[in-house]
């Protein structure tokens, strides 16, 4: 089974106008030619003005959540189904500002992947400690934990992509120490050949916390590190440039 192919995605989180198309056209320019898979995930209102202007690009386009239900009476919610619609190819799911501020649990994000899955999205699901876990010495039991009850067994043989994201590192400036680092994917990449066998090496597990350009290089090529998402350091053409580049 061959090596996953690298992603970096942005994640823009709530932060984004039309005006800031012009920063995802320069991505688009810049991310020429490298090696790896590029994605933006802006908020959903922009994902078709996106998907339009990166058409053919090479970049692609993602949300950031979507309901585990393809349409209905959910208020302001948005479906997997519509971000497939208005061009996204992938979708960020369970991430921590998810999971802590709307109380999402494995359960709904499993849900929410079956969901990505009935659209043909491909799902990023996230997974990470809080600090008081990690001083626990629980991070490896948490982080396994989520893998194994956010990531329904239909994923088996889709395109899929699992990011931990330390929760204590996102935003923060602070980063886990490479080894650290290395110790949790390795401890996913395990869960994952367990889940899934053989396909379970090609899912590329990305880390996402406080990556910046200065950073990037040592974080993407540690052991079981296949890309990143990236979170303040998107917003910015330059600096996404920066962390595209050290692939
Ligand atoms: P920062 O890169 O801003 O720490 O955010 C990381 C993140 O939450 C990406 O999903």
């Amino acid at each position: 089974m061959s090596a996953p192919t690298p992603l970096i995605a942005g994640n823009w989180k709530m932060n984004g106008l039309s005006a800031s198309l012009d920063e995802a056209r320069t991505i688009a320019e810049g991310a020429k030619g490298v090696a790896g898979r590029v994605a933006i995930c802006p908020p959903a209102i922009l994902t078709y003005q996106m998907s339009q202007l990166l058409k053919g690009a090479g970049v692609l386009v993602g949300g950031q959540d979507a309901h585990w239900e393809d349409f209905g009476a959910f208020t302001g919610d948005i479906s997997a189904q519509m971000l497939a619609d208005a061009g996204a190819s992938l979708v960020i799911l369970g991430h921590s500002e998810r999971r802590a501020g709307y109380h999402e649990t494995d359960e709904v994000v499993a849900k929410k992947t079956l969901a990505a899955l009935r659209a043909g999205l491909e799902p990023i699901v996230c997974v990470g400690e809080s600090l008081e876990e990690r001083k626990a010495g629980r991070a490896l039991e948490v982080v396994t934990g989520q893998v194994r009850g956010s990531l329904p067994a239909e994923l088996a043989g889709k395109p899929f992509a699992v990011a931990y994201e330390p929760v204590w590192a996102i935003g923060t400036g602070l980063t886990p120490s490479t080894p650290e680092i290395e110790e949790v994917h390795r401890a996913v990449r395990t869960t994952l050949l367990d889940l899934f066998g053989d396909h379970g090496a090609a899912v590329p597990i990305l880390y996402g916390g406080s990556v910046k350009p200065s950073n990037a290089e040592e974080i993407l090529h540690a052991a079981e590190v296949g890309g990143a998402l990236v979170g303040g350091a998107s917003l910015k053409a330059a600096d996404f440039l920066g962390i595209v580049k050290a692939l």
